[in-house]
């Protein structure tokens, strides 16, 4: 692990005045050690070598004009900075099986080849939730039974295909409503809920475990880190998944968040509630907006500087909350501020990622550093 430490001028004053001492004194305040950690500037040449588990990053590839696998830039990003990938659209439904018995793996395998040659893992996402269901499945006709069984197949093909491939799997992703409900009809409705129930969810599990024994298996949602009706609901239903044996190893929190929601304290309570299961915690999907309320026309020294300290935070959190043998470990939701989906769905100018529109590092990427480089 490279990582060389240049102490700023605050350090040196303390240390100095006899109020700093070397990282193995415990003497300091806590405040002071964060204050001096957070102005101490990490010289790395790797981001995932300052950690003992995965840093992850979503990449588009396939048939997308942003495809990693056509982009120097964002393929040296990836081999320099990161360990593990998760495919931000290509492993989807829709891409995987776009019509029934019609399985779809060339771009799926062209990204986890170049993953697997460069010694990069692959968080497989997502091997089932209620978006981006090819029509084919929206409009499948049968009876639960039927249904169980198209889910199944499903889960089972794509699991077994990357079988030694990928390290993990989001198994369910957003069954879920902020309220603690089942996601079921509506607009963003759950043909899966709909048409099985809830069971869907343990079968779906239960189906994954026997096609990769291997992978660790999480079930993945957003706002994990704010509601606690979201994050009881899980508890309740690993709770009971642990009472009856159905496999599950880790729960991802997505961690699409702001510059100030939620709270630090808020997302450690809610990342101990499922430690204290026993499970190991991912963050799976984490990207900051800094101008959620359009208050922003162009980014700023401020701006970026609160957000450094905000990746600081968020990972100095999770390295407090989550003990290092439940790691599941940190991914970023893209590469390039360009890339994100928060530009597309918002339509609105933001700067969420480590990396800015020209590829270059932001103070983001060293606040995770900093974090990183503290524990
Ligand atoms: O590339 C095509 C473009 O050619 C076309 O003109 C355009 C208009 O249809 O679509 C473009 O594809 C879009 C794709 O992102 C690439 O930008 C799709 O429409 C759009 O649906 C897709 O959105 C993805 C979204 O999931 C779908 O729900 C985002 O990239 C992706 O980042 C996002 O990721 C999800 C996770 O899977 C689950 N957690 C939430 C997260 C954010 O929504």
């Amino acid at each position: 692990m490279k990582k060389t430490i240049i102490t700023s001028l605050f350090t040196l004053l303390l240390v100095a005045c006899g109020g700093g001492s070397d990282s193995t004194d415990n003497s300091q305040s806590g405040q002071q050690k964060d204050q001096q950690n957070q102005d101490t500037e990490v010289v790395f040449d790797n981001l995932s070598s300052l950690a003992e588990f995965p840093i992850g990053v979503s990449v588009p590839a396939g048939q997308y004009a942003n495809s990693i696998l056509n982009s120097e830039a964002r393929k040296q990003i990836v081999l320099q900075h990161f360990s593990q990938i998760s495919a931000e659209n290509i492993m989807k439904m829709d891409a995987l099986q776009p019509n029934q018995g019609q399985f779809s793996f060339n771009h799926a395998d062209n990204l986890i080849n170049f993953a697997n040659n460069n010694g990069i893992g692959v968080h497989g996402h997502v091997l089932l939730w209620h978006s981006q269901v090819p029509n084919w499945m929206k409009s499948f006709s049968g009876d639960k039974q039927q249904w169980l069984t198209m889910m199944k197949t499903h889960i089972t093909t794509v699991a077994t295909h990357f079988a030694g491939q990928v390290e993990s799997w989001d198994v369910v992703n957003e069954a879920f409503l902020d309220n603690g409900l089942y996601r079921s009809i509506g607009d963003s409705g759950s043909v899966w809920y709909q048409n099985i129930g809830a069971e869907f969810i343990q079968e779906a599990f239960v189906a994954a475990s026997q096609a990769d024994p291997n992978a660790d298996l999480y079930y993945n949602d957003y706002n994990l880190s704010s509601s606690s009706s979201k994050i009881n609901a899980v508890v309740a239903m690993v709770e009971d998944f642990q009472t009856r044996n159905i496999p599950i190893d880790g729960v991802g929190f997505q961690m699409h968040v702001t510059s100030s929601y939620p709270s630090d304290d808020t997302i450690k309570a809610h990342f101990k509630k499922i430690v204290d299961l026993g499970l190991k915690v991912k963050i799976t999907e984490l990207d900051v907006r800094m101008n959620a309320n359009s208050q922003h026309q162009q980014v700023s020294d401020a701006i970026l500087k609160l957000q450094q300290q905000r990746y600081f935070d968020i990972v100095s959190a999770y390295l407090e909350a989550v003990p290092a043998a439940q790691r599941g470990g940190i991914t970023i939701w893209g590469i390039s501020d360009a890339d994100s989906w928060i530009l597309n769905l918002y339509d609105q100018e933001d700067w969420p990622l480590l990396f800015d529109e020209n590829f270059n590092e932001k103070p983001a990427l060293q606040g995770v550093a900093q974090a990183l480089n503290n524990d």
